[in-house]
């Protein structure tokens, strides 16, 4: 058990970044804020280090992690850099984008989940940039969010999720991208493992191609062999039940407003995540605006956060508008989807 302590960066950065990377150098867990979502970081390199997220996040073992570094030197030093990789490090980072390749053997299997492949990213982050530059070593971190839960884009979300479980927090506010990194794979074709911010269509105007992954946005079987193993999981889940309302903006609109008129009558508390656009016609219901419907960014960066609020509202029901795939679309729908545990209508 440990008095987990929240340090402001604004106030206190130079302080925030020491103290974490004390800890991180003894062998601590610590989280920390990136561009995309909070991360709950320690030492890459420190296999019983590496464990204690595991255990912190309830995390399943074959689900491996992502390596964060701060220079590019880093990451000849963990893997077999190639030049299609360099590619994309020259167009996308310091970013969300994280590549996966063949690891060194210095890199333990702790991390990896016993892959002969390590994911790493640069994120575009001062604080976290900072942090890694300070302990000197590249910092292990999935998303801080305890196994199943959103994934946290404040503080404040980090602590309701591991309040006594970790040392430290550093606050950098709210996180500006709202969904994890882009996780891409050369198998040996670049293949799209999850769809974050760098969409599909900026990767392929600097590689020419790029395939997207098959359980994007449908369910993989528990028991498949995936690529990814953190898609076979239940992600991103509210407590309450959530449903993806799909179709064009009428059809939307119309399917929401009847499946909130029978939640009423089985006196269900509903909320629907929702754009500006459709708001208006959902006069005197329970909405959270996501944003405009014509900015998918704006949907990624508010969906994580609604579905946590949405609980605090201790909802029954969410209906979750969905948006076309294209761009940063795809993100989105892939998130929302599995926060419904793939649930339409
Ligand atoms: O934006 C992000 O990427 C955030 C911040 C903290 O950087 N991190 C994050 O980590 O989302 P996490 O652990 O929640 O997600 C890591 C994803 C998982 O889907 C995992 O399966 C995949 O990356 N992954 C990690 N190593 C891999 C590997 N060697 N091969 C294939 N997929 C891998
Ligand atoms: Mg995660």
């Amino acid at each position: 058990m440990y008095k987990t302590q929240i340090i402001d960066l604004q106030e206190k950065f130079e302080m925030g970044i020491e103290k974490a990377a004390q800890l991180i150098l003894r062998g601590e867990v610590v989280a920390f804020p990136t561009e995309t979502v909070y991360g709950l970081g320690a030492n890459a390199l420190k296999p019983e280090a590496v464990s204690m997220i595991y255990a912190a996040k309830g995390r399943p073992g074959d689900n491996p992690l992502i390596v964060h570094i701060s220079n590019r030197k880093q990451a000849f030093g963990l893997a077999h850099v190639t030049q299609e990789a360099e590619m994309l490090m020259d167009a996308f980072w310091p970013g969300p984008l994280t590549i996966v390749l063949s690891k060194r053997e210095n890199v333990p299997y702790e991390v990896t989940a016993g892959l002969q492949t390590v994911a790493i990213r640069m994120p575009d982050h001062d604080a976290a940039l900072a942090l890694i530059d300070r302990c000197g070593v590249p910092i292990a971190a999935p998303s801080a969010n305890r196994s199943g839960r959103p994934s946290p884009t404040t503080a404040q979300h980090v602590l309701e999720d591991f309040d006594r479980k970790i040392p430290l927090i550093l606050d950098g506010g709210e996180t500006v991208l709202g969904v994890e990194s882009t996780v891409i794979a050369f198998d040996p074709r670049p293949v799209i493992l999850r769809p974050g911010c760098i969409t599909a269509e900026m990767i392929a105007e600097v590689l020419g191609e790029v395939e997207l992954g098959p359980y994007l946005l449908s369910p993989a079987k528990a028991s498949q062999t995936v690529q990814s193993p953190g898609v076979k999981y239940r992600h991103y889940a509210p407590k309450a039940h959530a449903t993806v309302v799909c179709g064009e903006v009428a059809q939307i609109v119309q399917k929401t407003n009847e499946a909130y008129k029978m939640y009423e009558i089985q006196q269900k508390k509903c909320i629907i995540l929702c754009s500006i656009q459709t708001s208006i016609f959902y006069a005197e219901k329970n909405c959270a605006i996501m944003g405009d419907r014509n900015s998918p960014t704006d949907f990624c960066q508010n969906l994580y956060k609604a579905l946590r609020d949405a609980d605090h509202l201790d909802v029954d029901e969410i209906l979750i508008e969905s948006l076309p795939t294209s761009d940063q679309g795809l993100a989105y729908m892939n998130r929302a989807l599995r926060a419904a545990s793939f649930e339409t209508i």
